[in-house]
This record gives C-alpha cells, structure tokens and sequence, in this order.
C-alpha cells in the first residue's frame, strides 16, 4: 500500500510516500529556516506564504521520485493538528483538492502521532505497547502509545516546551535560530558540570515538564555576568544547559516507564536529534534493561515520511477524512483514541 504524506504544520513545506507504513520510497522537504533565521523564529504568515509557493512542487518531486501518479497512490495522509494554523490550512487544502480530483482517500494525520511513527520507518520491529518521549519545538509530551492509533498522554509540558527552551537558551547565548543543534555542538567542547541549574519540579504530576524557569535561570547566570563585566565560557553553559534538560527528559521517561511496566522506550521529535539525549536516554535504558529506539536523524525533525507512515496505520483503522476537513491549532493526541478504531 503507498500512501502520499503532506507535512506543512510549521516551516517545512514537506511529502513523501511509503509503502506498507514502513519502507521511504520518496522524501521530499522543502525548509524555510534561513528565512525566518533574519527574524529569530518562526513568522507565521511567511510561513503560510511559502507553504503556498512551494507545496505543488514538492508533492509533484515526491511523486516523480516515487516514480508514481497519483492513481497508484492507495491513500493521502495530511498533517491537519496541531500547529500554526494558516501553514497547516495550506496542506489540508492542497491535499483536499488533490484528493477531490483523484479519487484518492483523504486520512487526516495528527503531527505528534506522526513523529512517534518515524521510529516506525527506522525501526521495521518496533510494534506498540511502548512508552515515547516527544520533544519537539512546539511539544514535550510522555506518551503510552497502547497500539498505532491509540495514545494516552502521561507527561507533557505545563509551559515551553524542550525545543523552544534548546532555542530560547541559544538565542541567550548568541546562537542563531534555531540554536538547538548549536547547542549540541557547544557541549560537545564544555563542561556539562560547570555550572548547577535548577530541575523545576511539578505538582501534581509527575511526570510533567516546566523548562520555562530554566529558561529563565540561564537567562539570568548570562545577564549577571555580563552586567558584572565577566566573560562565560559559552560551550560551558551550553554543555550544563544540555545536561540539565537531558537529566529532566530521561528522568521523567524512565520514572514512567518503570511505573507502567514498559520495556521499551521511544524518542521522537526534533530534540531527538540532540546526542546528549540519545547518549544519556540509551545509557539509562541500559541501566534498566530497557530497550531504546530513536529514529535516523533525518527522520527527528519535520518530514511528511513519518505523516504517510502514520496515515497509512490510520487508513488501516478505518480513518477517512471528507471534504469538510480542517486545519486545528490545538489539538490533544487524547482524543483522537476516542475517535479511531484499533489496528
Ligand atoms: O520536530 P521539530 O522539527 O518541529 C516541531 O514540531 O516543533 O523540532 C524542532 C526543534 C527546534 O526547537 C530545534 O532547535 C530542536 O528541535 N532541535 C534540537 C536539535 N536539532 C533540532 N534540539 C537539540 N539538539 C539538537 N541536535
Ligand atoms: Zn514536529
């Protein structure tokens, strides 16, 4: 079965098709970040506009490198929730069109289940249960994923989520945008154990996140110093920095795995590129007897594979969206379990 993905919640103007969930035929992604680099994130309304300008060549190169029409396309996976909701319009009604004129089914495609099946595509043995981290830009959340469709959200973030505090931390630090993967590289040369940062705790959950104090408390030991005329070592704080959010993130993970009896952990998202938290997440899996899968790297961040691989186990379900489908800003993973029949 191929299954057509448009990916277009953020700034990346993305398709891809595979084949069975599982094999990339074609992938396709078009990235707007050095453009929206000039102005320190992400401006939703040049994103919408070159989602606009980009989506029909990008579906066209996934289906020429596919070497595929459309009529040999079984279904059309679409990110429809969450994210910014004028690039995610542009994809849902791209992918409406084509779908009206095809004939092709139409699956609308949540992006948080999409980055968990990207471990899907680099892992052909990995079936649910299993507990997954995602830690993305827009998203911090623990999640028992029970079957492909099905998700029950255990931890999420009460304010930042981990990738916005990697950039936020990077911006303070001089790093340009987005400074997550600037900050990998720093700490590969400093000191994790430079400086102490606090780990926010959480009431009333415990496995739930709050970066945002810090955020905030690396804004300060920056600020500090240099109002007092003092030079810190940027690979020092970047290298504590990373530590502290990897000690937070593998903490929580394993905290509920051990609780829930799961044996198998996933990591997925753009922070899932980061190599401290690949190294101290399989470090502590090992320590348990976990098993730990993380997806290839181009596969961590924005990509319309993990949407059709997705897309292809919500076809599966009986998952069909019709032409009064909508982009949606906000969305919690929970509820789509209500919605979908198990695979
Ligand atoms: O999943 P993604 O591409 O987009 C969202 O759905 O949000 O995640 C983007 C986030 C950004 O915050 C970026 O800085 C972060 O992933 N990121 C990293 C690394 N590579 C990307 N954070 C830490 N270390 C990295 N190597
Ligand atoms: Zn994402």
């Amino acid at each position: 079965m191929y299954v057509l993905g448009i990916e277009s919640s953020c700034d990346e103007t993305a398709a891809a098709v595979v084949k069975d969930g599982r094999e990339v035929v074609s992938n396709v992604v078009a990235t707007q970040i050095a453009e929206h680099r000039l102005y320190g994130g992400v401006v939703p309304e040049i994103a919408s506009r070159r989602h606009c300008e980009n989506v029909y060549q990008v579906v066209q190169k996934a289906l020429d490198d596919a070497k595929l029409s459309l009529s040999e396309i079984d279904a059309i996976g679409v990110t429809y929730a969450p994210g910014l909701i004028g690039a995610l319009l542009v994809g849902v009604s791209f992918a409406k069109g084509l779908s009206l004129t095809s004939g092709v089914p139409l699956v609308n495609v949540h992006h948080i289940a999409g980055h968990i099946a990207s471990n899907y595509i680099s892992h052909p043995e990995l079936e649910p249960p299993y507990l997954c981290l995602v830690a993305s830009g827009g998203h911090s959340h623990i999640i028992e994923v029970t079957d492909y469709t099905h998700y029950k959200v255990i931890g999420r973030t009460r304010d930042d989520a981990a990738g916005e505090c990697f950039d936020k931390a990077a911006r303070t630090l001089g790093f340009e945008y987005p400074g997550g993967k600037f900050i990998d590289d720093a700490s590969k040369r400093g000191d994790a154990h430079a400086f102490d940062l606090p780990h926010p705790r959480v009431q009333g959950s415990e496995y739930d996140f709050s970066f945002s104090g810090l955020k905030t408390a690396v804004i300060n030991l920056v600020h500090n110093a240099s109002q007092k005329g003092q030079q810190l070592n940027r690979d020092d704080v970047a290298a504590s920095f990373q530590r502290t959010v990897c000690e937070i993130l593998v903490g929580n993970t394993i905290k509920a795995a051990v609780n829930g009896g799961y044996k198998t952990i996933a990591v997925a998202g753009g922070v899932s590129a980061n190599s401290g938290l690949r190294a101290a997440m399989q470090k502590a899996c090992d320590e348990h007897g976990f098993r730990l899968y993380v997806p290839e790297l181009k596969y961590c961040g924005d990509n319309a594979a993990m949407i059709a691989s997705q897309g292809c186990y919500d076809f599966i379900s009986g998952k069909r969206a019709g032409m009064d489908l909508n982009g949606v800003a906000t969305l919690s993973l929970d509820t789509l379990s209500a919605q979908t029949p198990a695979v």
